[in-house]
């Protein structure tokens, strides 16, 4: 059986026999059906990238219909379950296999060498206005980041090119952190070497006067494993970005930034703080079925619920279920919890949500562990942009690196005004 792909063109009767590579045809063969001779030649129309594949990659490999997600072959499940550390998880996802013990131990050095800021960043922090959104703090100062580091425009430099994805891994959640203290008016708290990745995260968020700020071990491990689940997603709009920003050869700074934005939107890692507020609307469970009434009537989306790939449960929605659990055991429950398993229940047997194939994604119970953790709404992007920057990292390097990459551009169905001639203002209508 000929790995091909025959197309008959009606208009012409011509025949064209297209490689079939990957369960892939590439787009740019069908530019040889012509018409004339000097047509431009076919193109693939495909708004929001629903059936084209971008990019070759070796990273995260997710089956939606099954619900599966692995980061480098390994199952997400496995990694949440038995990897202790989010460096590990960072170091897979870069570097293709898990480190050993030696690997792991120079890799925590590392990172831990670059998690300080320069004071200047400080005071660009400082700048911002007392409520100003911490995720517009976040995504400017990564932006910023560029302007400290001129080298980092020499990307095709392994050298330098670690050594800005070393910077950018140690010094988010310094950011992240810094962009708290800001919004509530706190001093910013400067990066504890000698605790974990999540542990001196946690401190620099919540110490106050000075003490030593020891993170419950619960909570460490929840957040943990909060990053392990949201360090990368394949193609998604976020690592879309970086990529195609990235494609231009700008520096990794300014296309994290670009990256970050991306992630602010509702539709993607802004859905945690839209599902926490969709969960004080809805305020009670009674009013649930209203509120179900008022989505299948159109009128909003049910937040947290849907996933453009999962057709199936979303494997870190089920992770996040069980660990919401062991969180509330520390925190106490949070009380909306309640509402969300209602809603869950009532939209999984609900024919809308079933015939779309509308299960919980990520976002669904990420709110609420962060929540009872004491982080405020507004800083729940934040929260996704911290480990999903070693995704963007992972992605970039493999799209600057891989020969087959352009600088990304896609075409257009240009659907305007054909040549018009000039008219004089006082003869416009
Ligand atoms: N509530 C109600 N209806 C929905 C929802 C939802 N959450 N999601 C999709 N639908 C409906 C949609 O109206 C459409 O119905 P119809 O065929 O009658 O027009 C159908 O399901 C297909 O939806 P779509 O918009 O074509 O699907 P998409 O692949 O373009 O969108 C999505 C994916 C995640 C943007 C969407 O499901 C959504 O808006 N969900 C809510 C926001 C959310 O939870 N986002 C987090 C995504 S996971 C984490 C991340 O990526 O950051």
């Amino acid at each position: 059986m000929p790995d091909t792909l025959t197309i008959t063109d009606n208009r012409t009767d011509k025949k064209y026999e297209i490689p079939i590579e990957h369960d892939t045809i590439r787009a740019l063969d069908l530019r040889q059906i012509k018409v004339k001779d000097d047509d431009f030649g076919l193109m693939a129309y495909d708004p929001a990238f629903m059936n084209t594949a971008s990019v070759k990659s070796r990273i995260t490999y997710i089956d939606g219909d099954r619900g599966i997600l692995r980061y480098r072959g390994y199952p997400i499940e496995q990694l949440a379950e038995h990897s202790t550390s989010f460096m590990e998880v960072a170091y897979l996802l870069l570097k293709g296999e898990l480190p050993t013990h030696a690997q792991r131990e120079e890799w925590r050095n590392t990172i831990r060498h670059h998690t300080f800021v320069h004071e200047n960043v400080k005071k660009l922090m400082e700048g911002f206005r007392y409520d100003a959104h911490p995720m517009g703090m976040f995504i400017s100062t990564i932006a910023a980041l560029s302007t400290f580091y001129p080298e980092a425009k020499n990307i095709f430099d392994a050298g330098v090119r670690q050594r800005q994805i070393n910077r950018l891994i140690a010094k988010v959640p310094t950011i992240a952190a810094f962009s708290y203290r800001h919004s509530k008016g706190m001093p910013y708290v400067y990066p504890d070497n000698a605790l974990t990745y999540a542990g001196n995260f946690l401190n620099m968020m919540f110490q106050m006067g000075g003490a030593k700020y020891d993170p419950h071990p619960a909570l460490e491990h929840a957040l943990t494993v909060l990053f392990i689940l949201h360090a990368d997603h394949e193609q998604n709009c976020s690592a879309n970005a970086m990529r195609g920003v990235g494609s231009s050869y700008v520096d990794p700074y300014s296309a994290c930034a670009a990256a970050a934005a991306a992630l602010w939107g509702p539709l993607h890692g802004g859905a945690n703080e839209a599902v926490l507020r969709m969960l004080d609307e809805i305020d009670d469970k009674k009013n649930i079925p209203g509120f179900i009434k008022e989505v299948k009537d159109g009128k909003g989306r049910l937040m947290g619920f849907g996933h453009r790939v999962y057709k199936n449960y979303d494997p870190r929605a089920k992770v996040i279920k069980k660990l919401a659990y062991e969180v509330f055991e520390v925190t106490g429950k949070n009380p909306k919890l309640d509402i969300a398993l209602e809603l869950e229940r009532i939209a999984l047997e609900d024919e809308y949500f079933v015939k779309r194939k509308l299960y919980p994604n990520v976002d669904f119970y990420s709110g609420l562990i962060y929540q009872a953790m004491g982080f405020p709404m507004d800083f729940f992007p934040v929260l996704f942009a911290i480990p999903r920057t070693v995704g963007w990292l992972a992605q970039w390097e493999e799209h600057i690196l891989d020969s087959e990459q352009k600088i990304a551009r896609p075409r257009q169905i240009y659907l305007g005004h054909q040549e018009r001639q000039w008219v004089p203002i006082d003869k416009r209508k």
